[in-house]
């Protein structure tokens, strides 16, 4: 459930596609020869077991993204055949019948999936570069290779470092345990990060010769710029250079060089601050210097902290429920996927009011539609604020649908459940009841995957999901089997007992 909240809430911020550029134009495969090795299921073990590198495409004849990848992949493997030692590009078609559990098996689950395999095929890798001919020959080139290359000349260093994060150990001698081990993490994190090796710390962006070896030093483009470690546990080192590169606070908006620090923002397990703002408001100075100094106090408090511009903001906005019109606004998401929310915000109020929230004194922020003033249709409307007095605290039987207003499975199920509750209406112990749950929080207590999700809770508080039949007749039986007597009359809900 937070799980799959955190993924939603992620992909609501950031709808970005992939743009293949038109440099597949000017090629024109020659089909007779293609430098893309076919595979399946037949060969697939026997010609891995041949290249110590080799790439690998899974696609499907229908998928889209495939077919606009297909010229760049072949220009690409046409250019990297000729790299010394060569590199091999393969594909195999995993709608294939026969190639479906190849494909399972190298867990894939989109299309296209690209798979780097080393070491005949004993360790495998996601593609995570670019899908453009130039693009791929450049980051295969650079997989290809040693996973951290040595850094000879302060030129060098400056070339290699560049606007990304780039991670170096200084050793006195490239042997020994602590440079096995650094060697190994780069192996595992070099589709994520660059690395690089030096015997001369004076070489290095900011370096001096007091650097005490050996040491890995972490460049960043963003907050302290770089940082030394010096624990070459293999655990410990890949946790560091995992938590040193998210920035202290991650800066959302319509960059795209920002995004992938966004991404890494919600992959992480800390608990989320979001700041939204207007990046043109007046203030906005003294709240991003304000709001800096509460992320640094707090940065070991397993929080993580994102400043947003609202123009970036509108998918986080629906998903929370918010309006414009609340910005500023602070909201902090626990894993558990409870929220807490300060809308209108000050500057001034950044530090104090997260100190409330460490010390527990907040009220958690529920997304819900107003409470209904009059509820007297059939079916009754349950929003997140009503639905514990109703589904659980009125000693009811009550059937419950969470739809979604965009579903059409729902529209068609709307008068099957008014025809229920109209034939139901004379028990005054059932209640049917239906919940938007795109505008209101869901209650742990319901696991909804899909639209529309049905749950039937006694009156004893006895909770089932409901999975029969969708005729009037299915619901009515379901109904009677599972009511029970109706609970102590004197606990009723508030929200709904007059119309009943
Ligand atoms: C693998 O087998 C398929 C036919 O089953 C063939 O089309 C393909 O060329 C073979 N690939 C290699 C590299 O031998
Ligand atoms: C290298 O990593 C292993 C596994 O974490 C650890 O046992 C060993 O102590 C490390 N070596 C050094 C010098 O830190």
């Amino acid at each position: 459930m937070a799980n799959s909240a955190r993924v939603w809430l992620w992909s609501a911020l950031l709808v970005f596609s992939v743009v293949i550029s038109a440099s597949a134009d000017d090629f024109v495969a020659e089909e007779s020869a293609s430098a893309v090795l076919t595979l399946d299921a037949s060969n697939f073990s026997e010609t891995v077991a041949k290249h110590p590198f080799i790439v690998v495409e899974f696609y499907a004849p229908w998928c889209g993204h495939c077919k606009k990848l297909e010229p760049e992949y072949e220009k690409a493997a046409s250019l990297l055949s000729k790299h010394v030692p060569p590199i091999v590009l393969a594909k195999v078609d995993a709608n294939e019948e026969l190639n479906k559990e190849l494909a399972s098996t190298h867990e894939v689950s989109g299309f296209p999936t690209l798979k780097i395999l080393r070491n005949e095929g004993k360790n495998i890798q996601d593609y995570k570069g670019p899908r453009d001919a130039d693009g791929i020959v450049e980051y295969l080139t650079k997989q290809a290779g040693p996973a951290s290359v040595e850094i000879k000349s302060s030129e060098e260093a400056v070339n290699l470092i560049g606007k990304k994060v780039f991670i170096v150990g200084v050793f006195s001698e490239f042997s020994g345990e602590e440079f096995e081990n650094f060697t190994q993490v780069a192996e595992k994190l070099r589709s994520d990060y660059d690395f690089g090796h030096t015997i001369d710390a004076k070489l290095l962006p900011h370096g001096d010769t007091a650097v005490k070896r050996p040491v890995v030093r972490l460049f960043k483009p963003f907050d302290e710029l770089f940082v030394d470690f010096q624990d070459f546990h293999l655990n410990t080192l890949e946790g560091f250079i995992e938590a040193a590169s998210i920035p202290i606070v991650t800066i959302f908006d319509k960059d795209p060089v920002n995004h992938p620090y966004v991404m890494k923002f919600f992959n992480n397990q800390n608990a989320k601050v979001l700041l939204f703002i207007h990046f043109t408001d007046e203030h906005f100075d003294s709240f991003k210097s304000k709001y800096f100094e509460v992320a640094e106090n707090y940065k070991d408090k397993k929080l993580s902290f994102l400043l947003g511009d609202v123009k970036a903001g509108q998918g986080a906005f629906q998903y929370f429920g918010l309006e414009e019109s609340q910005t500023p606004l602070i909201i902090l998401q626990q894993n558990d996927g409870k929220k807490f929310l300060k809308p209108n915000l000050e500057a001034d109020q950044i530090a104090t009011w997260l100190r409330e929230y460490v010390d527990g004194n907040l009220t958690p922020f529920i997304k819900s539609e107003p409470i209904p003033e009059a509820n007297n249709e059939p079916v009754k409307v349950v929003v997140a604020n009503s639905l514990h007095d109703v589904v659980f605290n009125s000693g009811k039987n009550v059937l419950l649908e969470f739809y979604a207003p965009w579903c059409g499975h729902c529209k068609k199920l709307a008068p099957i459940l008014d025809e229920v509750a109209v034939s139901l209406q004379d028990h005054a112990d059932v209640i049917i009841a239906k919940m938007d749950a795109t505008a209101n929080d869901v209650p742990s207590e319901f696991e909804v995957q899909g639209y529309p999700t049905l749950y039937f809770s006694s009156a004893a508080g006895k909770l089932l999901q409901y999975e029969g039949g969708r005729t009037v007749q299915d619901f009515i039986d379901f109904t009677n089997t599972n009511k029970e007597a109706a609970a102590d009359s004197t606990i009723h809900s508030d929200s709904i007992k007059d119309e009943l």
